[in-house]
């Protein structure tokens, strides 16, 4: 059987969604994650792009061994020469050139004729070859390029070195017979095929990234590019979790097989959730809240006799956990540590404590605590132990009559005290007005939602704030079982994060 190589571009193309930003340790964070859900490569950034991007592949590149690491980098010689740098303590480098190969592009773009891009190209790889075996070519835009122009470049670049050859849907315009089509052709036409690997690229924008992705593996495509939970710049890239559960569930048809540990998937799902933000629909396949719940009563009766009846997949083989076992007030510590294991969590020491405690507090005010109550009480301790700002008291007055009125205590990074209060509109924005009392960094609110994790009146509530400064989105998030605390924790964890990143770039 033969193997796709799945590369994950979560941290660079998933990273350019807008409203996406990590932190250089939530990049780490992921690149951890997806190590252990088995992914051959890692596209860790677009390293000429910011310092930070920078920063961010330089460290991957240091901390993760197993997969390829993987610098994107323009068909120019500074993009190519900052991509090593940033990449070149991987123990398995990668240098991914691209460059535009559309006449739309070409024409009213880059305003340069095809045959200066294609020599652009050869000479561009030739000098990422001299840096690294391992190097990767996309022509950008290839689904809307002439055919014939695509296996002139590919020839060119395979013969400069380049090791594999990527072929971008890059507006996701294609359909999967047209994009299959090209992939074949490109097997026909390109003479030294056979020395590069055939990777494919797709967006989402018409919803077919998946489908054209899983139509090129089976025509003979054997590299996907994709992200977790299918984010990405606009519409999003195909999604990496349908993609490999595809290949695993209709093996009998497609033959193949990737090397992801399937178990890992629904906890990077969850991570990448709740580090960028993103919630996932409830609909999505595979990670979906909804994904294995069965509403109607014939399904229901079904699945009791029968998972297979309608369930094409076993939930456990993506990682949700098999019980919905319940924890509560009389839960203890062993149970609440087994728990977390279950859930793909190692917390030890002093930071199991702290799970253990805030696990206690929440018990006490919800009679059931479920798995999802665990996990967004373990993302909120995170949150807390990477904290600048932190919130230590509020008191909050509000009604149709009242004035709505916020009294906020913070600590600050060296353990100083600091009050305020402040008037407002509503109690989240006086909560926010006395938070900016203190922490003075100017922004914009530009998103504000809150959702409840589990159903009854007592769940926990998540509020997702995104705030912009200076062109750049921050998110920020809280769980509480008081909604205007959650709010005041995300609006601070989003400040804490815009602080962080201005303090990086000096
Ligand atoms: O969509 C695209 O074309 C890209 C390239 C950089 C591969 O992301
Ligand atoms: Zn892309």
């Amino acid at each position: 059987m033969d193997k796709v190589i799945i590369f994950d571009t979560t941290l660079r193309d998933g990273e350019q969604a807008a409203g996406g930003t990590l932190n250089l340790q939530e990049k780490l964070e992921i690149a951890r994650q997806l190590e252990k859900l088995g992914v051959d490569i890692i596209e860790a950034g677009f390293p000429v792009s910011s310092p930070g991007d920078f920063e961010a592949v330089r460290l991957i590149a240091k901390e993760i061994c197993t997969p390829i690491i993987c610098g994107l980098a323009r068909a120019v010689p500074q993009d190519i020469d900052r991509a090593w740098e940033a990449i070149k303590e991987a123990k398995h480098p990668r240098i991914h050139v691209f460059i535009s190969a559309s006449d739309i592009h070409l024409g009213y773009q880059l305003k340069k004729s095809r045959e200066e891009v294609l020599q652009t190209a050869r000479e561009m790889v030739a000098r990422a070859k001299n840096y690294t075996e391992d190097v990767e070519f996309s022509p950008m835009d290839a689904s809307r390029t002439e055919p014939g122009y695509i296996y002139q470049i590919l020839e060119a670049v395979i013969d400069a070195g380049a090791t594999t050859v990527n072929i971008p849907d890059t507006v996701g315009y294609a359909m999967p017979d047209e994009f299959g089509g090209l992939i074949e052709g490109i097997f026909q036409k390109v003479p030294n095929i056979n020395r590069a690997v055939v990777s494919v690229h797709c967006h989402n924008d018409l919803g077919l990234a998946v489908a054209n992705s899983l139509e090129s593996v089976w025509r003979g495509a054997r590299q996907v590019e994709c992200t977790i939970n299918g984010i990405g710049e606009r519409a999003g890239n195909a999604s990496l979790e349908e993609i490999v559960m595809a290949i695993k569930t209709r093996q009998d048809f497609l033959n193949l097989t990737t090397s992801i540990d399937t178990k890992q998937i629904y906890k990077t799902s969850r991570l990448v959730s709740e580090l960028t933000g993103f919630t996932v629909q409830p609909n999505k396949a595979i990670v979906g809240a909804n994904a294995f719940r069965h509403e109607s009563g014939i399904h229901q009766d079904g699945v009791i006799k029968m998972p297979i009846t309608y369930e094409i997949m076993d939930p456990r083989t993506v990682g949700i956990p098999a019980s919905s076992l319940v924890l509560g007030k009389l839960s203890g510590r062993h149970a609440f540590a087994e728990r977390l294991a279950e859930l793909g969590y190692s917390l030890s020491g002093e930071d199991l404590n702290r799970a253990f405690a805030a696990f206690k507090e929440l018990a006490d005010k919800k009679r059931k605590v479920t798995d999802r109550d665990i996990e967004s009480l373990i993302a909120e301790e995170l949150r807390a132990s990477s904290e600048v700002y932190h919130l230590d008291r509020l008191q909050v007055s509000c009604g149709d009559r009242g004035i709505p009125t916020a009294a906020v205590r913070l600590v600050t990074p060296d353990g100083r005290v600091i009050a305020d209060a402040a008037l407002g509109t509503g109690p989240v924005d006086a909560v926010c007005k006395a938070i900016n009392r203190l922490i003075d960094v100017p922004n914009v609110l530009t998103e504000f939602t809150v959702k409840s994790v589990t159903e009854g009146i007592d769940a926990i509530g998540e509020v997702l704030i995104r705030i912009e400064s200076e062109g750049v989105t921050y998110t920020g998030r809280g769980a509480d079982t008081d909604i205007i605390v959650s709010s005041a924790k995300a609006y601070i964890n989003a400040l804490n994060r815009l602080l962080a990143a201005k303090k990086m770039a000096g």
